[in-house]
């Protein structure tokens, strides 16, 4: 019997009580992997997955959930950045306050828990971080600039990260997902006035015809955390039902 892929590897993952993060924490603890999950509300995650409560917003709180997991996982290998909220309008709706809150969020979240997440990381022969970006860093999406400008400094920070720490043996991706399906473009869709209509344009908006599942968001992720990634770093995967690459002749009509 070989021996489960990420076996001995130890995984946090932050926004891992939902979603994609919930899906990817439940794919790598299948593949072997120890995961601490840190949430604002870490209920939803199940055994054998490790909830501590965090807010990727506050740095005390970052750094207390962080020592703690590293303490209960003996280590960190794996850090998925992957907490993250969303935001509507043109860059005429949202407030500063509302800039703000977006940026500290999806964009310093990441530099808190990175921050605190290094010295372990530096300890461990098969080190990756994997961050959740999205096609709004790449493609303009309407109603979405505060959102997109939040992504656009995910992905470049991404960049940036993996050169800074390509010779300490850490590496840094990031993975592109379109529309995917998980309670957040749930709430999205509820709020909708015709949530048929939207989820009809959702979809045809992907040239595959439908919304991308979180559990292959979550499949990309664990390709690029996992040693058999360990020549690739400073890369972007796109997970978006081909929507970022392709362009399709309109359907003919009937
Ligand atoms: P979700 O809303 O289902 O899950 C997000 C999780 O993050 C929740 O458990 C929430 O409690 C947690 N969270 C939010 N703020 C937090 C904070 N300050 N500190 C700690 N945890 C916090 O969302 P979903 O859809 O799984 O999104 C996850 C990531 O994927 C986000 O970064 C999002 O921008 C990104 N993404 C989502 C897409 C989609 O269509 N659903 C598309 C592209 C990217």
């Amino acid at each position: 019997m070989s021996t489960p892929e990420l076996d001995g590897l130890r995984a946090v993952v932050t926004g891992g009580a939902s979603g994609i993060g919930l899906a990817t924490a439940i794919l790598l603890a299948g593949r072997g992997a120890r995961v601490a999950v840190l949430d604002l509300d870490p209920s939803g995650a199940p055994e054998p997955l490790l909830g501590f409560t965090a807010d990727v917003s506050d740095d005390e709180s970052v750094r207390t959930a962080v020592a703690a997991a590293a303490g209960a996982l003996g280590g960190i290998d794996i850090l998925v950045n992957n907490a993250g909220i969303g935001a509507a309008g043109t860059v005429a709706d949202n407030d500063d306050e509302q800039w703000h809150r977006v940026l500290d969020v999806n964009v310093l979240g990441i530099v808190r828990t990175t921050r605190a997440a290094l010295p372990h990381l530096r300890e461990s022969a098969d080190a990756a971080i994997v961050n959740t970006c999205s096609i709004a860093a790449t493609a303009g999406l309407p109603q979405r600039a505060l959102y997109s400008a939040s992504k656009g400094a995910v992905l470049s920070l991404t960049l940036a990260m993996a050169a800074d720490h390509v010779r300490e043996g850490i590496r840094v991706n990031c993975v592109n997902p379109g529309t995917v399906d998980t309670p957040w473009v749930g709430r999205l869709l509820d709020a909708a006035a015709d949530p048929g209509a939207e989820r009809a344009a959702l979809n045809g908006r992907q040239p595959t015809g439908r919304l991308v599942s979180a559990e292959e968001v979550a499949a990309a992720i664990a390709y690029l955390a996992s040693p058999s990634a360990g020549s690739t770093t400073g890369t972007a995967l796109q997970v978006d039902g081909g929507m970022a690459g392709l362009r399709l002749r309109p359907e003919p009509r009937e």
